[in-house]
């Protein structure tokens, strides 16, 4: 695993959204698998901005979501379809039928989710999966306890993400209490995982994650087990990393390297 600690949480969006537009301008038609929350929005605005500037082309892209919430209509306010829309797809030119996201009103979920992976399989597989980490540790909506091999299915969300959660509807009573969400075995699959954090509240969790044992009761974890994952924080969220000296030498290390051999 990269560790790569940036200085405030706009440097951390920038040096995301460097890794994405060298996949896409390496790769046109690539495939993106995206999350929601706060912590990418600073990613998704550099890409429209660099959509909108220099011409970073999102035509031939196509995009999966990680999640979505279960019983949320795509036109709903608080949908994650809606999220998205309003952050990113609206802003750049990725067309409608390229982007894929759960959907909250499946009532044969099981056979729903079965097409959501294979939809994934057909488009050759995620090029780089964005991560968000959850206060329990979760990716996507993998919460505590979650098997590490799972797939796109429906899941229960813990107290603590319904509470965090809350600050977008208003009200715990209103946050949906399910979601429908890839599971820890297809994010696994994704050929490069792209993790971010930012803020002191998230500081416990990213040690836990990077440092900590792999376990399911911190579902992040797993991505230990991932042969390229690329792990962005800023300095709050590194603020308990114990390895952090060496992390920071690796960076140093890597650019002499790259710089020799060019
Ligand atoms: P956040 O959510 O980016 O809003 O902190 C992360 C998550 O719950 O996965």
């Amino acid at each position: 695993m990269r560790v790569i600690i940036e200085r405030d949480y706009d440097a951390m969006s920038q040096r995301a959204a460097d890794i994405v537009t060298e996949l896409i301008e390496r790769k046109p038609d690539a495939v993106l698998g995206l999350a929601t929350g706060s912590t990418p929005l600073g990613l998704y605005r550099e890409l429209i901005r660099r959509h909108r500037e220099a011409g970073l082309d999102f035509s031939k892209v196509t995009t999966f979501n990680l999640d979505e919430y279960y019983g949320l209509a795509p036109a709903h306010a608080r949908s994650y379809a809606r999220f998205m829309r309003e952050n990113l797809f609206d802003h750049i030119n990725v067309p409608e039928s390229q982007i894929n996201i759960p959907s909250g009103l499946a009532r044969d979920v099981d056979a729903w989710c079965e097409s959501y992976e294979r939809r994934i399989q057909k488009a050759g597989g995620i090029d780089i999966q964005v991560l968000g980490i959850g206060s329990d540790g979760h990716i996507a909506f993998n919460e505590p306890g979650s098997s590490l091999a799972s797939r796109t299915r429906i899941k229960t969300l813990t107290a603590e993400t319904v509470c965090d959660n809350a600050r977008y509807f208003g009200s715990e009573e209103e946050v949906p209490k399910y979601a429908i969400t890839m599971g820890m075995g297809t994010i696994l699959e994704a050929r490069m995982c792209l993790i971010l954090a930012s803020g002191e509240k998230k500081a416990k969790v990213w040690a836990d994650f990077i440092e900590g044992p792999i376990t399911a009761q911190v579902t992040a974890s797993a991505l230990q087990l991932h042969p390229r994952v690329v792990a962005i924080c800023d300095e709050t969220a590194a603020s308990l990393l114990k390895r952090r000296d060496y992390y920071d030498h690796v960076e140093r290390m890597t650019v002499l390297l790259a710089a020799a051999l060019r």
